[in-house]
């Protein structure tokens, strides 16, 4: 990704630096990876470079009179109010407000706030949630479809053309043991109203059974035989596990907000298992080692790589190399993307190897996050890990509702619901997507829903709060188009907030680049933070005309980086709260 596209203003100012450095030292060096960002404090201006360090030791002379040199070489462009040179060899540069008012005024004339077509439509496939039939979704799964649902939302606003493939584990051993503990387990009354839950029973029983009942799995192996091979009783038993596990995840994507492209489960690549092997023994690839053909992939630094089991079954790591291989055939996209919790990096380390070896054409990135710790009594006493997950989002919701009916009595009760959804789902993603993915997180219904500090409450609430600002100014002048009113910069925080608003397109890309929504939640909480202090700071309504109809466009332009960044992390923004 060209990231010198997206920022407009950085991209100007370094093309200025770099004639500079070309006037004071010479076209014999390459000036061209001289670069521009925002200045980290605003003491040291609104921009700044940082290469002049790096430039001295090319010209073999002190940073300072290197910085020195190429802002004497020519006079300041009209865009800059002053051009300073800090410490070892910053250059702080500071723009005037007029340029900056320029700029702003670009921005919010730009559709979705500036967001930079940087997909161009090329492809990308995301591979995320991917839960498993016949099993609950566990945590990893959750974070799996928030995370990749914010990447799918971002890559699409870059202009990329997004396949989502909820890449489904409806297929493997455990369709034997499930099939016979679910004849065998089940009363008729529970196989007629059958659940993910009374399923996992099932296989649990099943599964314990083969312990003590040696024959037991013999049984269940020739179920699974019988199976693979088409046999109608168990491949319609089969089905309908998967539409009642359907049936499931669908409630929980609905109320998530997540709609998939494509739901291909691996049973969908099952009958290219064998050709692809053979495409890896074709290559001298695959080699026979104790009964089961494995990929060498110690020149990686990795155990090998199995891709037939010794008892002729295929496994995991095939199904993933066949499925690249169809997404390549059918899509080719420019890469695939993968979001699954950090224990499965070697399984993809390997698999990606291997499809390298194949010489399948595309990029093939994993993005993997850590353990988020939720609060007591939302586990299973059962299994460690998983969770009823929609007895969480019940509880957010509760939760949410009981803060909404306590400071809006007045709303009606259907409208108290639809907001309660809003918040308290919008509150489960953010508390998600907020953290760095790779870190551990625990989540508290404290943080999570707080109306004070970094949460997706309190960042609902701020837009709601400027909707409600830019309704009273609606009334006052009434016919007036905030976006349109001409913008004027004079005090500092005016200018923050200015500057803040324009790096959104670059943020946003940012965070694709990154595979990181946290990248953008980052930016919007600091925005919020900045919109504060200058609605402290500054009377909107209540300032003289001119004053006032530029300020209410900086507070319109906020509502807007607002709106359209919670959108992309797949969180609603409703007008009133
Ligand atoms: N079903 C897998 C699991 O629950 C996740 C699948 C991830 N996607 C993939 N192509 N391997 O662990």
């Amino acid at each position: 990704m060209n990231e010198t596209t997206v920022n407009r203003c950085e991209e100007i100012l370094a093309v200025w630096l770099r004639q500079a450095f070309r006037a004071a030292f010479g076209e014999e060096h390459d000036w061209s990876s001289l670069s521009v960002r925002p200045a980290t404090d605003p003491r040291f201006g609104d921009f700044q470079c940082n290469d002049a360090m790096q430039a001295a030791k090319l010209l073999r002379r002190p940073p300072r009179a290197v910085a020195e040199a190429a802002l004497a070489a020519g006079p300041l462009p009209p865009m800059l109010a002053k051009a300073e040179i800090a410490g070892p060899g910053f250059i702080n540069l500071t723009v005037r407000s007029e340029w900056l008012a320029e700029q702003v005024a670009a921005l919010s004339a730009a559709p979705r706030f500036g967001i930079p077509d940087i997909g161009a439509g090329r492809t990308v496939v995301i591979d995320y949630s991917s839960p498993n039939v016949a099993k609950p979704m566990h945590i990893g799964h959750i974070r799996s479809t928030v995370i990749g649902n914010a990447l799918d939302r971002i890559y699409r606003a870059l202009g990329y053309r997004v396949i989502s493939d909820n890449h489904l584990g409806d297929w493997g051993t455990q369709f034997g043991l499930l099939i016979q503990g679910y004849r065998e387990f089940l009363s008729e009354q529970e196989r007629e109203n059958l659940t993910v839950e009374l399923l996992e029973r099932a296989y649990v029983q099943s599964y314990n059974r083969t312990k003590d009942d040696p024959s037991w799995l013999d049984v269940c192996k020739a179920e699974l035989v019988k199976l693979q091979q088409g046999d109608a009783e168990n491949r319609a038993i089969w089905e309908r596990f998967i539409a009642i596990s359907m049936e499931e995840f669908n409630r929980v994507y609905a109320r998530l907000d997540v709609s998939f492209e494509l739901t291909r489960g691996e049973s969908y690549y099952n009958g290219m298992l064998a050709d692809t092997v053979r495409q890896m023994q074709d290559k001298g690839l695959a080699a026979e080692s104790e009964g089961a053909l494995v990929v060498n992939l110690e020149e990686e630094g990795m155990p090998v790589c199995i891709v037939r089991k010794s008892d002729g079954g295929f496994n995991y790591a095939t199904t993933d190399i066949a499925t690249v291989r169809s997404r390549v055939e059918e899509f080719a996209p420019e890469r695939v993307v993968y979001v699954t919790d950090e224990r499965q990096q070697l399984h993809f380390r390997q698999f990606f190897a291997v499809c390298g070896k194949l010489g399948y054409q595309t990029r093939l990135e994993h993005v993997w996050f850590g353990l988020m710790r939720l609060p007591e009594g939302t586990f299973s006493t059962r299994q460690g890990n998983v969770i009823k997950l929609e007895a969480l989002l019940d509880e957010a919701e509760r939760r949410a509702l009981e803060i909404i009916k306590e400071a809006n009595g007045d709303m009606p009760e259907a409208e108290q619901k639809e907001l309660a959804a809003a918040i308290g789902i919008g509150a489960i993603k953010y508390a998600d997507l907020s953290h760095d993915p790779q870190t551990l997180i625990v989540f508290t219904w404290e943080k999570a829903l707080a109306l004070e500090g970094n949460s997706g409450p309190y960042l609902q609430y701020a837009y709601a709060r400027l909707c409600s600002l830019l309704d009273k100014y609606a009334e006052q002048a009434p016919g007036r188009d905030p976006l349109a009113n001409p913008l004027c910069l004079e005090s500092d925080i005016e200018r923050d907030l200015a500057l803040r608003l324009l790096q959104f397109p670059a943020v946003v890309s940012r965070a694709a680049e990154v595979y990181k929504p946290s990248v953008l939640a980052e930016y919007l909480f600091g925005l919020s933070q900045t919109y504060s202090s200058f609605y402290q700071r500054s009377p909107v309504l209540k300032s003289e005309p001119s004053v006032r109809d530029s300020r209410i466009r900086l507070c319109a332009m906020t509502a807007q980086a607002l709106s359209e960044g919670l959108g992309l992390l797949g969180i609603r923004t409703p007008r009133r709260i």
